[in-house]
């Protein structure tokens, strides 16, 4: 049984508890990619609450890897300034906070730059089925540095640390799922899928120092729920200090999980990475947590290291007060607009509850 509350000690630094903010893009910057003081406001509404870290949402490392053209950038010097402001606000309350640095890859907007990935291959792009652009080894090479560069800048802004995208069909996840056909040294073995992703935790780590944390959001089942964890063993040995758990390409039928279990099936995958690392790295999951309990359940049996918390601290920074100290908080109602849809146009019910205008406020 473990307190919720407790500290916990990331590579050389201390989250004061185990409840975490996950990544959740906005689209709400303009095409600079820069911060404006919406964000700094945003994340500072949810430090207040107490949360212990707060994973700043998908940042591109470049222009042309966007998933969206209005995601928030750290691919120029010009983007420092404005996360420096969101590092400051957020610390000024004792949460520790890291970008999620991010390429799309395979999920690149059109209007962004060419779908791309390790090798050629049919891909939905939104409209249409599209020839994806196989990477070369230069190209490879280049996306690294910038994934790199990208740290460097998270660094000089403040940041505690970064978070590589390491997930949901995006770059560094179509390296490490069944996508990847390769036969050179970025493909075939799990050496060899995890290569592209390893060998940028070691270039920040070279870059950045011990101090800097490193966490990776991988996939629980690619590229097979079994192999997972072997491709994280892979970013561990690297330098990865934290590793934030989801899904990505792969289906996961077979993950050891039943309905009347408190947590949902993609959580169920993070599960099974925290079993499998026995405390020798922390292990955080994710998806559907929107009451206390549910909450309480994982540490109580412990499941997990920390819990990430998307919509539920979308819906009401207070959630985090609930599950720490019983502050009352408006319970997220899941809406699919807000997981799929473009969420600008969604009210979401629980601010309207709360009696704030905007969502993402
Ligand atoms: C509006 C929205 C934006 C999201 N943006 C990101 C993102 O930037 N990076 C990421 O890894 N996942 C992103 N996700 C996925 C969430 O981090 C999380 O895994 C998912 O919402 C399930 O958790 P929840 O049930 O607590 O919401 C996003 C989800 C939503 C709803």
């Amino acid at each position: 049984m473990t307190d919720p509350a407790s500290p916990i000690k990331i590579g050389t630094k201390t989250l004061k508890n185990r409840i975490t903010m996950a990544p959740t893009v906005k689209f709400a910057a303009g095409a600079d990619g820069l911060v404006t003081d919406e964000f700094v406001h945003h994340y500072e509404e949810r430090a207040k609450h107490g949360v212990g870290l707060i994973v700043l949402e998908a940042t591109c490392v470049a222009p042309e890897g966007r998933l969206f053209p209005s995601q928030l950038g750290l691919w120029c010097d010009e983007q420092i300034e404005g996360h420096r402001k969101i590092a400051d606000a957020v610390h000024k309350h004792g949460t520790l906070i890291i970008p999620q640095i991010h390429h799309g890859g395979l999920g690149t907007h059109p209007a962004c730059g060419p779908l791309t990935s390790p090798t050629k291959v049919r891909w939905n792009n939104g409209d249409e089925e599209v020839d994806a652009v196989e990477l070369t080894l230069e190209d490879i090479a280049r996306i690294q540095q910038q994934f790199v560069d990208a740290a460097i800048r998270a660094q000089k802004a403040g940041y505690d640390g970064v978070q590589l995208h390491g997930c949901h069909a995006y770059l560094i996840n179509n390296f490490a799922s069944p996508v990847n056909k390769r036969t050179d040294r970025y493909g075939g073995s799990i050496e060899n899928l995890a290569r592209f992703g390893s060998e940028i935790i070691s270039g920040i780590r070279k870059a950045c120092g011990p101090d800097f944390i490193i966490s990776m959001r991988v996939s629980g089942a690619d590229p097979s729920p079994k192999e997972a964890p072997l491709i994280a063993e892979q970013y561990v040995a690297a330098g990865c200090d934290y590793l934030q758990v989801s899904c990505g390409i792969a289906e996961f039928p077979d993950v050891p999980w039943d309905e009347s279990l408190p947590y949902t099936k993609i959580a169920a995958l993070g599960v099974a990475m925290h079993e499998h690392f026995k405390g020798r790295v922390p292990v955080s999951t994710v998806n559907g947590f929107r009451t206390v309990e549910q909450v309480r359940y994982m540490f109580d049996h412990d499941l997990i290291d920390t819990i990430d918390l998307a919509c539920g601290l979308l819906a009401d920074p207070a959630f985090t007060g609930a599950i720490l100290t019983g502050e009352p908080y408006v319970k997220c109602a899941s809406c699919p607009q807000c997981a799929y849809g473009p969420f600008h146009a969604h009210k979401c019910p629980a601010a309207v509850k709360r009696g704030v205008e905007e969502f993402r406020f």
